[in-house]
């Protein structure tokens, strides 16, 4: 009988490391490592979610979102860098989990880190091409609004066209083995950054403090609760949570979560970086530390720009913000940034995703031709070519923000098990060597754990229904296929 709580060991896992470490040159330095988080996080949530995140849940507070976000991530990336200093191999989440709380929970990880990279990278090709539809706009191009939205947005049309054809070019460039080399992702960073910049910095002078009054916006529903006429759980179950007032603070920082998804894949990295022990809490730290200056900045502005009522069901806020401004003529130049940057988001993304597959069906959990690498080309094409079509149909058809929630519900799950995994392995492997130790364990763990789970409540009920309607297939598969076919359980 197999167990499903047996666990990998360490020394298992690092001897791995050096198998495949002969094959990977370490050649990223600690600030290639945060440029390559940078190059992973700032994309669709902050350049389109934030805009739709302010109008439905927070208003202008959904600069208080980012930090509340910011916070969760804090605690998740403290824990990501010990194990990313501890085991510097790829897999990230789905092998910390196997090592230290069984391949049950491996599993689970690993099939749920699909909605993170592959519907993330959905969500980003969604909301990419309305930023390119506005680009074309500029040269008298104009799609029409059929190919540029799926019948269930709030303008239907048939599918997101641009969404579908950049997903399979990505994922062929990638089966080409074209591989981003941290040269072209420095160029990307550097235009996303100078590119928030330069809109904090022109747009501050043009702030209209009356769009940014209330800065919290009035919620009826807590407006009752407070003259007793409403109870919390009455309040919990209505139409009112979420929609402005702290509660809309708490969903908008589940919806904003998005902004900074990104950062776990520098723990992806770790088999290339220089020096994994001090680099990979510098490359997650630093990266996310950077980000949330930055996106606390660019919402205040943004909101500040224009009424956010004004952002509801836009996903290019950028330019609608922008255009209050008086350097309207930057407007392309801010637009071609932003495609830039949405690509390298959604680059990292797919190849994330297929590594995650790829260490399953090494393992055994998943079929052997999600591990088969092409000869010539030494990339897992069957495993792109699988996700090139999964990942189309989502992006084509599916609203951008039911998306954006479904990654964020699920990545928060993988960080909350990630949390609960330093804690195991603290005392499972208490003398193991750690570059870096997250402080007061497990304090800072239980807090991320409660902050994760916290940002998950405040999603809508069908991200749950979701979520749990993807785990109970996952489960389905573990019983039917994976336990029996699993390595170690062969061993
Ligand atoms: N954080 C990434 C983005 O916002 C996923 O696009």
């Amino acid at each position: 009988m197999s167990n499903l709580w047996k666990t990998k060991s360490l020394s298992q896992l690092l001897e791995t490391a050096e198998e495949s470490e002969k094959g990977l040159k370490r050649t990223l330095s600690a600030t290639s490592l945060v440029a390559l988080g940078i190059g992973a996080i700032i994309g669709a949530g902050l350049f389109s979610l934030t805009g739709i995140a302010a109008a439905d849940n927070a208003g202008p507070a959904v600069t208080y979102s980012f930090i509340l976000a910011a916070l969760g991530c804090a605690f998740a990336g403290l824990c990501y860098a010990e194990f990313a200093s501890m085991i510097p191999i790829a897999g990230s989440a789905y092998t910390y989990s196997y090592a230290t709380m069984g391949e049950f929970i491996a599993w689970i990880i690993g099939w749920d880190l699909v909605l993170e990279y592959a519907l993330g990278a959905a969500t980003v090709a969604a909301s990419w091409s309305q930023y390119v539809a506005k680009f074309l706009l500029t040269f008298g191009i104009e799609l029409p609004n059929s190919v540029l939205h799926g019948p269930w947005d709030e303008t239907p049309g048939y599918v997101n066209l641009p969404a579908i054809l950049i997903i399979c070019l990505l994922s062929l460039l990638l089966i080409r083995g074209t591989k981003e080399s941290a040269f072209i992702n420095n160029v990307l960073v550097i235009l996303k950054v100078t590119v928030v910049l330069v809109f904090i910095a022109l747009g501050w002078g043009f702030i209209n403090p009356e769009n940014h009054t209330p800065f919290i916006p009035v919620n009826q529903g807590e407006v009752l609760m407070n003259q007793g006429q409403m109870g919390f759980f009455e309040f919990f179950n209505s139409e009112y949570f979420g929609h402005y007032g702290w509660s809309g603070i708490l969903r908008g920082a589940g919806v904003v979560f998005f902004a900074f998804i990104g950062f776990d894949a520098v723990s992806t990295a770790a088999q290339e970086a220089k020096n994994p022990q001090k680099g990979m809490p510098i490359g997650i730290i630093g990266s996310l530390i950077i980000c949330t200056i930055l996106y606390v900045l660019f919402s205040y502005v943004l909101t500040g720009l224009e009424n956010y009522l004004n952002f509801k069901g836009d996903a290019s806020p950028v330019t609608t913000a922008f255009a209050k401004t008086g350097y309207t003529f930057l407007n392309s130049a801010l637009t071609i940034a932003i495609i830039a940057g949405y690509t390298s988001v959604m680059l990292v993304m797919l190849m994330g995703q297929s590594r995650v597959f790829y260490s399953m069906s090494i393992d055994g959990l998943l079929p052997k031709f999600f591990s088969d690498v092409s000869e010539k080309r030494h990339t897992p094409w069957k495993t792109n070519l699988i996700f090139m079509v999964f990942v189309s149909l989502f992006a084509g058809f599916v609203p951008v923000s039911d998306l954006g929630h479904m990654v964020s519900i699920g990545t928060l799950f993988a960080f909350a098990l990630v949390c609960i995994g330093v804690i195991v392995m603290r005392k499972t492997n208490p003398n193991a060597v750690r570059g870096f130790r997250v402080p007061f364990v497990p304090l800072l763990p239980i807090l991320g754990v409660i902050i994760c789970v916290a940002l998950m409540a405040g999603l809508p009920i069908e991200s749950w229904e979701r979520l749990g309607i993807w785990l109970l297939l996952g489960l389905i598969i573990y019983f039917v296929y994976s336990r029996k076919h699993s390595k170690m359980n062969q061993k």
